[in-house]
């Protein structure tokens, strides 16, 4: 006879933090589940329990180390009558990674293993786990990642944290874990090409790739109350625009619910992207937000050149909204042969050269290409039949 006795609460993220003095050495969020094998009385099989680690878990700082005067870093988190887990950091310099999980149960706590035949506390470790990060860098992993280690298996998911913390909280730079970007992350490579062509010999005047993140503030209607919401853009937006010789307009819309707009100037040799305009009206939104301004000087760059920045930039619009983007390259005139001319690459870009990114790529989720059509010569012929 089998007996399985769940008892499987709801899964809350957990906020641990371990701090020396004054400052934060290590901080995890996460979400964890358990799920335990042991041996039951009067049962021929063995039994399994499966649990989550609760938010009233809080850290053992006697047997936690931030790691500084040569001994390992380590946060262990205690929960319910003598249960734990634990997380043993390593470093060398570059790279810090999870160096073993501990999971120690006491089977004494019939609430979560009724029948144990054994009151014993036992204790498992695991060897690597694979979870490692850029020093620096907050380890982020939402999606669900499990480890088996001896009788029990652990389950993380809504993973972000730190360890070897330089401030006191999280590193806005993430390293993101394998699952993540394989979820969200579109390669450039792939990315959707949209092309606007109306007339088989029109010419591309304004070419744009660029994964896009509005955020933005609004009175959200299920919450009742004002809320600063990341959006990333889908790849798969229509595109539009217009060229004219001092002026190109870029414009992507999705789904009547998001219509964005950028307006490039040219003044003699130099140009820059002066206007950006965003009305959104999403299911969420007490009522549909528009928002513009007209006199931006952002991504400036020489004429006959494109400009590139592959560094997230952040670009405020207007106080409840603000534009990241990841992995920038346009030109909005003098495009030649459908291609981007010689870059210009932003300043953070430049300063960044020799610093390996290992987590940029994830961030750019979602990657657009957009290319317009030069129309302006079929316009004027087709305005020269219609005179006929
Ligand atoms: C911690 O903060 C207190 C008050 O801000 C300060 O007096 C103390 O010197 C700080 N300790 C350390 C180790 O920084
Ligand atoms: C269950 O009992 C067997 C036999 O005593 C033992 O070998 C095994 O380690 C036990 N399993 C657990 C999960 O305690
Ligand atoms: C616990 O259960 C296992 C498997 O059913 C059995 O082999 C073992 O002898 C039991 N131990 C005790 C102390 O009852
Ligand atoms: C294990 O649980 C029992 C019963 O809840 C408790 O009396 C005992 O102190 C616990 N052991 C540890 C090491 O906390
Ligand atoms: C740290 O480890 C990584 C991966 O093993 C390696 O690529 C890197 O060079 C190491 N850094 C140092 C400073 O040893
Ligand atoms: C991490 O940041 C600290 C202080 O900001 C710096 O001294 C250290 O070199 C950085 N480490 C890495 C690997 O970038
Ligand atoms: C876990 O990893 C830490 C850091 O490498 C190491 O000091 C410790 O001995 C390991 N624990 C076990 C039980 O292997
Ligand atoms: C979003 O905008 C708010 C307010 O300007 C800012 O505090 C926050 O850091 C921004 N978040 C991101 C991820 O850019
Ligand atoms: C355009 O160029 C003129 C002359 O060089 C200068 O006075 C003006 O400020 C420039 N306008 C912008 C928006 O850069
Ligand atoms: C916003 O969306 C709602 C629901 O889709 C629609 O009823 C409403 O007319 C839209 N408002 C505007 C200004 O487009
Ligand atoms: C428009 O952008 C300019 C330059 O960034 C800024 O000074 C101005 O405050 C913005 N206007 C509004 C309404 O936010």
């Amino acid at each position: 006879m089998l007996t399985v006795f769940s008892f499987i609460g709801c899964i809350q993220a957990v906020t641990l933090e371990l701090n020396e003095g004054n400052s934060t050495c290590i901080k995890a969020e996460l979400s964890a589940s358990f799920s335990i094998t042991y041996n039951a009385t009067n049962s021929m099989v063995r039994t399994v329990t499966t649990f989550s680690l609760p938010d009233t878990a809080r850290v053992d700082t006697g047997s936690s180390s931030c790691g500084t005067n040569g001994s390992s870093a380590r946060l262990v988190a205690v929960f319910g009558p003598g249960h734990a887990l634990g997380l043993s950091f390593s470093t060398n310099g570059s790279l810090y990674s999870v160096a073993n999980l501990t999971v120690q149960y006491n089977l004494s706590d019939t609430s979560v293993f009724p029948e144990a035949n054994s009151s014993d506390v036992v204790t498992v470790v695991s060897s690597s786990v694979g979870i490692w990060a850029t020093m620096n860098t907050t380890y982020r992993c939402i999606s669900p990642a499990s480890f088996d280690i001896g009788g029990a298996n652990v389950t993380f998911s809504n993973v972000r944290m730190e360890a070897y913390m330089r401030g006191n909280d999280l590193s806005p730079r993430e390293s993101v874990c394998v699952a993540d970007q394989a979820s969200t992350t579109v390669p450039p490579t792939t990315a959707s090409t949209t092309t606007i062509t109306t007339n088989s010999s029109g010419t591309v005047c304004l070419l744009a790739k660029v994964g896009l993140q509005l955020n933005v503030s609004y009175f959200s209607q299920s919450q009742g109350k004002i809320i600063q919401a990341l959006v990333n853009l889908s790849p798969k937006m229509n595109s539009s625009g217009s060229c004219e010789a001092s002026r190109a307009t870029l414009t992507l819309t999705q789904e009547q619910t998001t219509t964005l707009s950028f307006t490039f100037t040219l003044n003699s040799t130099k140009y820059h992207l002066s206007e950006i305009s965003l009305v959104a009206n999403w299911s969420d939104m007490a009522e549909p937000l528009s928002a513009s301004n007209s006199s931006l000087n952002y991504l400036q760059s020489s004429l006959s050149h494109s400009y590139m920045c592959n560094a997230e930039q952040v670009l405020t619009v207007v106080p409840a909204f603000s534009l990241n983007t990841f992995k920038l390259q346009v030109q909005p005139f003098s495009v030649t042969n459908n291609q981007f001319s010689t870059a210009e690459e932003c300043q953070v870009d430049q300063d960044q050269m020799l610093i390996p990114i290992i987590v940029g790529a994830s961030l750019a989720g979602l990657v657009l290409i957009v290319l317009i059509a030069y129309l302006i010569g079929r316009k004027r012929s087709h305005a020269g039949y219609q005179t006929i």
